[in-house]
């Protein structure tokens, strides 16, 4: 065994993810790696050739391993034809370890426009959509820049719910001049869809956004503990669990995929500015994609999108790990380090006891889990296992 380095003896499971990276227009609050579509820019058959090729040139370093989750985001993914996703899925299911009963999902915007392909993309595979509803409140919707009005949110979430065995609502609050009433009615109605799965986000300001240069009217701190409490407590009067810091699901419906991320799994990358993290007997490597739309083709046309390619240090693993595992409501057990870092749990000893002393993460010898108050200031948390 190489001093310093990892040693697994099993490697994580591993997940899909594939970045679709154009949305009809920019929302003034999004800092993902999504870009307005402007008529020539949005070249559907030639990323998903790109897509493919990305695939290819990966599959040597995976080669063997079972895929377990697939994650179409964005952007929006619901632009692409179903034709194209189709065409992704069976280049995809070409490879040979894509496990039958994968969770697929899909993020799709509620729009007139999408709607109407939800059934050719059941048909194609995907087995969960992911609705990005944000509010039920025109005026919000509007405040928020979102192309679509509350009667698309209404009847995406009800054609969704009629033609996929699982739906996600993703919702956001503490929005512009939103009242407490206002958050509670987006929740409760959310609630009363049937959905099995929410995602519940504060609204925050991220550096290089139009709402960050000119931010709008958000409600004031009290107003924004007082909704955040009425949000969480309807959920779980309601039965949803809160598994995840924004993540809530009924029984059995958690998101594989995710929780894969939270649990540090393996993850190929591919498209436009998309991560990876795969596992080796002896080292972790992190990718990055390039991230413009047109860079990346061009790149992947050349052979070849990775723009940074870097095996993580012995120092990073403890905050790469507990950056993940803190966000999760029920910790992880004390197994899951050795067996996802391939280092023993003494190289966090030091920060576990500071952070328990602090009373943000409580633990016994089988897990170790974000406290209440841990959960409140997860950065501060995550923030103890950083070395310098
Ligand atoms: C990749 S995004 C988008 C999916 C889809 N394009 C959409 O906007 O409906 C995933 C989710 O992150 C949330 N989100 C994006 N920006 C946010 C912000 N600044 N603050 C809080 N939540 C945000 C939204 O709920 C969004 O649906
Ligand atoms: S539609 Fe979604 S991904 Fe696109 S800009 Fe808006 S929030 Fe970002």
């Amino acid at each position: 065994m190489e001093l310093g380095k990892p040693h697994f003896t099993a490697l994580p499971p591993l997940s899909l993810y594939i970045h679709i990276p154009w949305c009809i227009k920019k929302c003034p609050y999004c800092d993902f790696n999504s870009h307005a579509v402007k008529g020539e820019n949005f070249t559907e058959t030639r990323y998903v050739e790109a897509l493919m090729r990305d695939l290819e040139s990966q599959l040597p370093q995976f080669w063997g391993r079972p895929i377990h989750t697939i994650f179409f985001g964005g952007g929006t993914p619901s632009l692409f034809s179903a034709r194209a996703i189709d065409d992704i899925l069976c280049g995809v299911c070409a490879c040979p370890q894509l496990f039958a009963d994968a969770e697929i999902t899909l993020e799709a915007n509620p729009g007139t426009f999408e709607i109407e392909k939800f059934a050719a993309y059941r048909a194609a595979g995907i087995n969960r959509l992911s609705i990005g509803i944000q509010s039920f409140n025109d005026a919000h919707l509007h405040a928020l820049g979102r192309v679509h009005n509350a009667g698309e949110a209404e009847r995406a979430v009800e054609i969704g719910l009629k033609t996929f065995p699982r739906v996600n609502l993703d919702l956001m609050y503490a929005l512009p001049n939103q009242t407490e009433a206002e958050a509670k009615a987006d929740i409760t109605r959310a609630i009363a869809s049937g959905v099995t799965h929410l995602s519940a986000y504060q609204l925050t300001l991220e550096p290089n956004t139009l709402f960050h240069s000119q931010p709008p009217p958000l409600p004031n701190d009290d107003t924004c503990g007082a909704i955040e409490e009425a949000v969480h407590g309807a959920l779980a009067g309601a039965g949803f669990s809160r598994y995840e810091i924004s993540a809530f699901a009924r029984e059995g419906e958690t998101c594989a995929h995710n929780l894969n991320y939270w649990k540090f799994g393996d993850y190929v990358g591919i498209g436009a500015g998309a991560h990876g993290k795969l596992s080796f007997p002896n080292r972790v490597e992190r990718t990055v994609k390039a991230k413009q739309p047109e860079q990346y083709m061009r790149a992947m046309e050349a052979g070849d999108a990775v723009i940074e390619r870097r095996e993580l240090a012995r120092s990073e693993f403890g905050f790469e790990f507990m950056l993940n595992a803190l966000r999760l409501t029920e910790g992880v057990s004390v197994t899951l380090f050795a067996e996802r870092t391939g280092f023993p749990i003494s190289l966090i000893a030091s920060q576990l006891d500071a952070a328990e002393k602090k009373g943000l993460l409580s633990r016994d010898h089988l897990r170790f889990a974000p406290t209440e108050l841990g959960l409140r200031y997860l950065n501060d948390l995550q923030e103890l296992f950083l070395n310098d």
